[in-house]
């Protein structure tokens, strides 16, 4: 729509690989070291997504999906949620056959990638070796005169993760990421869960508008009015615009990872849809 007013927004970024080869340990440290920067004794709580403002002043978010499986589920529903994918590649061990599902997963959606060589703190780590049995995928670094990026990285230290960073946001600014933060929300349900003490808390990716308190969304097969929204540092938020993930309170069920929602006009209409789609 030309007439859209689209505004820069962060990228949306998954972390993908091989069993142990580092991705939680990396979610981590970015989250340790970048969410709760400044927020002393700040607990995280889980939470399926979170946004990072880097020391440039850039903003990125992460989708701390369970790995391939939701990915493709998430894929199966249609939902491309995810603008860049760092594949994670220990460097003591080798590229596994998890890797190149990553890699495979990774070029189907068409996703820019950025390869982590991970745990290079280990005195066993070969990364000239891991370098190499991706050049035999056809995957070829920048250094060896390739497309990808890459960045040796220690989850553990900390080491090239900045760099790394930085790295995404290279490929992130090629993509020219836009969205229109004036108009109702649209997005992709992350997770959702019942909370004892809270009723059902959904944790959604506003991929374009902005969601407010009070907006009554559908979401898969069920609805309910935004009743609170909170980050991964369990802060309130009154609204929520484009690549912000948000836990949501008020919904009155729990709607699948990868399942889209919407804003509407009126409850009726809201409950209406939802209730077809029970029936289905
Ligand atoms: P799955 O979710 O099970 O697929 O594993 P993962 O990829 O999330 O790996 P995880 O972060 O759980 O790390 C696996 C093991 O490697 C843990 O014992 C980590 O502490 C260790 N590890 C991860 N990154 C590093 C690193 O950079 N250096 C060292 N020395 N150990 C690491
Ligand atoms: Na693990
Ligand atoms: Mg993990």
């Amino acid at each position: 729509d030309a007439e859209e007013d689209l505004l820069p927004r962060a990228p949306i970024v998954t972390i993908m690989g091989h069993v142990d080869h580092g991705k939680t340990s990396l979610l981590d440290y970015i989250r340790r070291t970048k969410v709760t920067a400044g927020e002393a004794g700040g607990i995280t709580q889980h939470i399926g997504a979170y946004q990072v403002t880097t020391e440039a002043g850039k903003d990125i978010t992460f989708l701390d999906t369970p790995g391939h499986e939701a990915f493709t589920a998430m894929r199966a529903r249609g939902a491309k949620v995810t603008d860049v994918v760092i594949i994670v590649v220990a460097a003591d061990d080798s590229v596994m056959p998890q890797t190149k599902e990553a890699l495979n997963h990774a070029q189907a959606a068409g996703s820019p990638i950025v390869i982590a060589i991970n745990k290079v703190d280990k005195p066993t780590a070969n990364p000239d070796k891991i370098r190499e049995e991706l050049a035999q995928l056809n995957v070829l670094v920048e250094e060896w005169g390739g497309k990808y990026q890459s960045q040796e990285i220690s989850a553990k230290t900390g080491q090239g993760i900045d760099e790394l960073l930085e790295k995404v946001l290279l490929e992130a600014e090629l993509l020219e990421l836009k969205a229109n933060p004036d108009r109702r929300a649209v997005g992709t349900v992350i997770e959702a869960a019942l909370d004892k003490g809270r009723g059902y808390v959904a944790t959604v990716l506003v991929q374009t508008g902005t969601l407010e308190i009070g907006d009554i969304l559908v979401a898969g097969s069920h609805y309910g009015r935004v009743k609170a929204m909170t980050d991964v540092l369990g802060k309130r938020h009154k609204k929520a615009g484009p690549s912000m993930p948000i836990q949501v309170l008020g919904i009155d069920g729990a709607p699948q990872a990868g399942d889209k929602f919407v804003v509407m006009e009126t409850e009726r209409e809201a409950r209406e849809i939802a209730v077809s789609r029970q029936q289905l």
